[in-house]
């Protein structure tokens, strides 16, 4: 089958976009016989998304290849050198990574946080990088009201716990993972508040019954719990820390199914330690984590390794949309979940 494919030849003269291309003819499926796809995931995928991904993959002509449990970044350089495309989770696709994968041309996060990908160096390769949005919110909003439900009644300790029900839960971001939170807290009966500067349709605060606040400061200070939802950026790392933490209500709990990235540990120590009534409960064991258990007992808790998209659920749902969207770009040029520079003809 011949298929037209637009190489990208020449950038225009800020580096954005493609200004030049070249046209070639390809047999694709001739093309696509010496395509491969790895599978590297130092936490493996459930098996039924396995073989749901390796059976899409296949069935679209291409090899699959799995690295799966690997401890050492060179085993990943090492299984990069002759793949096309990569799926992975939090995996670490560094620059050295993507120097040493020669003919990759597409990275799928299989997740929302692509914190984890080194987006400059897969630009400067023409390499296209994509998410799964959307698609493991729900076992990460779950895992963020089980862990406020554990916190409050003493991780499951003899003793006076509290109920959830007419409290607040402050949601910091709302995007797929809060706007579940704040329904599922809704429907436990809690009131919602939520801040969010990127999000500027206001119905899809007040269509929750949520309400929405003008700051940061303001979050903190009206939430009894504090459901964390920001990704890992320049502009968040470390921006929550003692500040925050002091402003918060008498008891109140941060929830973090986010990034320990995002955490100022040392003014979230100082804080717990003046409040002792303050809790951190966090699904991304902090730096510190053997010193902050041993200080704060019962009002510390981080789980031994994230949990939050650990669902057969997720898995499925994360790992099969990877695998479509893979084939997406190779036969249609899809690449609406590109989370790096596009180059035009992008559909
Ligand atoms: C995400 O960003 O999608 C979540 O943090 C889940 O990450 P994981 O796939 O490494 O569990």
């Amino acid at each position: 089958m011949g298929y037209t494919y637009h190489l990208p030849k020449e950038r225009d003269p800020l580096g954005c976009n493609y200004i030049e291309w070249e046209t070639e003819v390809i047999d694709f499926m001739e093309y696509r016989k010496n395509m491969k796809i790895l599978v590297a995931t130092e936490k493996p995928f459930a098996k039924k998304a396995l073989d749901g991904i390796t059976e899409i993959l296949q069935a679209a002509g291409y090899e699959v290849a799995l690295l799966e449990k690997y401890t050492e970044k060179e085993q990943l350089i090492e299984a990069v050198k002759d793949v096309d495309g990569l799926i992975v989770r939090s995996d670490k696709v560094t620059a050295e990574v993507i120097e040493a994968a020669e003919q990759l041309k597409i990275v799928v996060r299989a997740g929302a946080g692509f914190d984890n990908v080194d987006l400059e160096a897969a630009s400067a390769r023409d390499i296209v990088v994509m998410n799964t949005p959307g698609q493991n919110s729900n076992a990460v909003a779950e895992l963020a009201l089980a862990m406020m439900i554990y916190m409050s009644r003493n991780r499951f300790t003899p003793g006076t716990g509290m109920e959830l029900l007419g409290k607040t839960v402050g949601i910091h971001a709302y995007g797929n993972v809060g706007r579940l939170v704040a329904r599922k807290a809704k429907a436990l009966g809690m009131n919602v508040i939520a801040y969010d500067p990127f999000v500027t349709d206001n119905a899809l605060f007040e269509n929750d019954g949520v309400e929405q606040v003008g700051t940061i400061e303001e979050l903190y200070a009206g939430s009894d719990f504090l459901s964390l939802h920001i990704p890992a950026t320049d502009a968040t790392r470390k921006s929550i820390g003692y500040k925050l933490m002091m402003s918060m209500p008498k008891g109140a709990t941060l929830v973090n199914t986010a990034r320990k990235e995002v955490i100022d540990e040392i003014g979230l120590e100082a804080a717990m330690t003046e409040r002792t009534d303050l809790k951190y409960v966090t699904d991304i064991a902090p730096d510190d984590v053997a010193t902050m258990t041993a200080m704060f007992g019962n009002r510390f808790f981080a789980t031994p390794k994230k949990m939050g998209a650990e669902t057969a659920e997720a898995n499925i749902n994360a790992g099969l949309a990877a695998a479509r969207q893979i084939v997406g770009y190779f036969e249609k040029g899809e690449c609406r979940f590109q989370v790096n520079k596009k180059p035009c003809g992008c559909k």
